[in-house]
Formats: C-alpha cells, structure tokens, sequence
C-alpha cells in the first residue's frame, strides 16, 4: 500500500494501521468491508479524499481528528482538535472506579478534567444506576463530551461542570464515592520530546500547569478531601516517567490518604496512583 510507506517515510510509528484506517474512512468501510472488496480499484474521489488525509497525517495531525472517532473502554467517542485523544491507558480510572464502587448502590463518580468526556461516559455506560460529574476548564471540550454524552444516552445523569479542578463540585457540595483524574502532566521542558501529533492536541490537556507536571495532581488530591465519601477512592493518571508516580504517592500519603498504591499498565508501567481518604 503506497500510502503505509509514505507514511512511515513521514516518521509515523504505526503506519501500516493508520494508512488502512484513513483508507477506510475515504471509501466509508469497516474493516470486514475493505478486505472483502480488495483488489478492486478504489474510484477517483475515494482516492483523492484518501491522499488528502494522509497528507494530513503526515503533516502530523492525529488520526483519530481525521476520522472523528477513537474507541474507548469498548465504545466509539467523537473526538476533534478540541481534547485530547483518548488513550487505552486511561481505561485504567474506569477499571478502579467501577472495582472500588461494585458493592455501592446508585454510585456517585467525579471526572475532573474530562475533556472528550471519554472516562465518565464510560463510567455512566457501565453503572447504569450512576451519577457522573465531569469538570473541565475548556468549553470546548465540554462541548464535545457533551456530544459523547448525548451519543451515549448518559446525558441525563452526566453533569458537566465549567471550571478549575474540583472547585464547582466544592461550591455545590457534591458528595463521591471516587474521584479520578487524567490531569495534564507533561511538564514543559519535555515538549522537545513530544512527537508533532501530540503536540497538535490542546495546550491545555497536555502540559502541567508547573516544572514537575504534577501540580494538578496536588491540587486535586487536596480538594478531593472535600468531595470524598469517608473511604472513598482518589485515583489520578500519572505520566510513566519523571518520578510522577512517586511524588503523587508521598504527596497522597502526606495529604491524609491511606492505602495509597500505585497501579501499573500492561506493560508494567508506573500509570495510576490511589489512595483511599480516611
Ligand atoms: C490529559 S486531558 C484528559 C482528557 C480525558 N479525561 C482523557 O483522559 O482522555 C486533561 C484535561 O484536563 C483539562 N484541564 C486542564 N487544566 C484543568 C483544570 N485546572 N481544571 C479542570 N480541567 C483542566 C483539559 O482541558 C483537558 O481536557
């Protein structure tokens, strides 16, 4: 396929999928589609709408903005250059949420930070008897989870909240059984180190707001004493590097948490910290 090599020519790492995924999308195939229809030529507006997206991937746009949708924790979530791309490693909060919460009734789970509303539409999705918060600075991303929401047909129990961390949820006096977090983590010096469909994804759901890149984190472990049923869960994403996880851990401990632990990946990286309060 010419458009894997010229991707992979680009510097794209996973270039044989990515060229098959746009290639679907200009001829509006799934997968089962595209190779039963194989080696038949594929029509002239087919073929340029093709080339357009993998110039655009070239150019470094991720190609979950080309085709609108990324799949997570099992369901399909529009996306756009608004949030940030969902990643699998996320599946992680809803996995500790949903675990921490299967003996509660009617559970009550905050998202802060939600950007694509990928976590607490999941959240929502598989607790049917769940209320959601969700906080995010950005309107915009608000409006895409909102979107997610409406898809999904959680919006009646998913309340979408304008504002910085927990500080709505404060004011309104909500009470959770857990509080998960993706915060923006990678600390700025490392933007030499990001690869260019990163750095197309928001400011704002990359980069920490400090030098460490667990600033958010900080913030949010103090506010969710707040928010925290007694025995309620905190857990917050951490980035696989840069000590993160160990300074949330102490930071946690120091807070008043107990049972603070850190959760890896599959791939046996440092990704989630948790600590239950009090
Ligand atoms: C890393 S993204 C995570 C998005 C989504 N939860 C996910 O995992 O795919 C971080 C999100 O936090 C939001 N954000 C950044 N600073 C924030 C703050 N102080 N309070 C609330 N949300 C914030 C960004 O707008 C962005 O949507």
């Amino acid at each position: 396929m010419q458009g894997r090599e010229h991707l992979a020519a680009c510097g794209v790492p996973a270039a044989a999928l990515e060229a098959e995924v746009l290639l679907r999308h200009a001829l509006g195939v799934d997968r089962a589609q595209l190779y039963a229809r194989w080696p038949q030529p594929v029509d002239e507006g087919a073929w340029a709408r093709y080339l357009a997206l993998l110039e655009q991937r070239a150019a470094g746009k991720p190609v979950a903005y080309l085709v609108g949708e990324r799949e997570f924790f099992g369901i399909p979530l529009y996306v756009d250059h608004r949030v940030l791309v969902p990643r699998p490693e996320t599946e992680w909060l809803v996995e500790v949420a949903l675990l921490h919460t299967r003996e509660v009734d009617s559970p009550v789970y905050v998202d802060v930070g939600t950007g694509s509303g990928a976590v607490a539409v999941a959240l929502a999705v598989q607790r049917p008897d769940a209320t959601v918060y969700a906080t995010d600075v950005s309107s915009e991303a608000l409006a895409v989870a909102e979107a997610n929401a409406h898809r999904h047909r959680v919006s009646a129990r998913l309340r979408l909240r304008e504002g910085d961390a927990l500080v709505p949820l404060q004011e309104e006096g909500v009470r959770a059984h857990v509080v998960v977090s993706n915060p923006p983590y990678v600390p700025p010096h490392a933007r030499a180190e990001l690869p260019p469909e990163v750095l197309a994804e928001p400011e704002v759901a990359v980069f920490a707001p400090g030098p460490r890149g667990v600033e958010l984190h900080e913030r949010i472990a103090d506010q969710a004493r707040e928010v925290l049923h007694e025995g309620g869960l905190l857990a917050l994403e951490v980035a696989a590097k840069w000590d993160q996880a160990m300074q949330v851990a102490a930071y946690l401990e120091a807070a008043g948490y107990r049972a603070v632990r850190v959760v890896q990946d599959l791939a046996g990286l440092d990704r989630v910290v948790v600590g239950l309060w009090r």
